[in-house]
């Protein structure tokens, strides 16, 4: 689509949710999408993010080992960047739930999608729902100090299986290691299936994930 014809309708699409705040939610949820990653170009801040090795590794590695491994996964935190990943999970979209605290964030989430901070996941489901929880990219983002962070792992702890997996990924540069805060508590072993073992760090990035499950 040529450039001022693509200016023009993100124009157009900016001024619409001015004049009518929350209309566009009244659109389905895939013509939502359309609009905003190709025309008002959401995605264009984030142009060399998907090729970093650690995005790779998790959309690559990671998810289709889940996909492979894990009946019911809840993966935290829903993004532009992030919406294709239902399609790993397409020959059973049951398998992947997202959750948000961030209404904004819901025409990202997959089929079954929870508008609520993770904490609060236990009005949504019932205890031990969930094979795996994703949690990427969400300390650092919202979930800042420890006792923010410990509490987040108690509700992720309560909504896994006993020996669910919890795939933690967190930016060095963002905060101290949360296995060092001592916020997995007891509550938490290094995940021996992994196979990556219990931590997975990139070259050049701050990236780190590590594999951990519910005792
Ligand atoms: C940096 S993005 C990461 C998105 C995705 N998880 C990924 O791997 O790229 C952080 C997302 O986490 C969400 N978030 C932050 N705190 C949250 C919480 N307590 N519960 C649920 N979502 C949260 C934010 O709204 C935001 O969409």
């Amino acid at each position: 689509m040529p450039w001022t014809v693509k200016t023009g309708l993100a124009k157009l699409a900016y001024a619409g949710r001015r004049a009518a705040p929350g209309a566009s939610r009244l659109l389905p949820k895939w013509l939502r999408r359309l609009v905003l990653l190709h025309i008002v170009d959401v995605n264009r801040p984030y142009a060399a993010f998907p090729q970093s090795a650690s995005r790779r590794f998790l959309e690559d590695q990671v998810l289709p080992w889940l996909r492979d491994t894990c009946p019911r996964i809840l993966f935290v935190g829903a993004g532009s960047y992030t919406c294709h990943y239902e399609k790993i999970f397409r020959a059973d979209a049951a398998q992947f739930t997202t959750i948000d605290s961030n209404p904004g964030c819901a025409v990202w989430g997959a089929r079954q999608h929870i508008v609520a901070p993770v904490q609060e996941i236990g009005r949504h489901r019932a205890e031990g729902s969930f094979d795996c929880v994703v949690l990427n990219g969400v300390f650092g983002f919202g979930v800042d100090d420890p006792a923010a962070m410990r509490s987040v792992v108690e509700a992720v702890h309560s909504i896994l299986r006993p020996g669910g997996r919890m795939v933690l990924g967190w930016n060095a540069d963002l905060h101290p290691d949360p296995v060092e805060l001592g916020v997995l508590g007891s509550e938490f072993a290094p995940d021996p299936s992994s196979p990556w073992g219990a931590r997975r760090t990139f070259a050049g990035e701050t990236h780190v994930n590590d594999f951990y499950v519910r005792r």
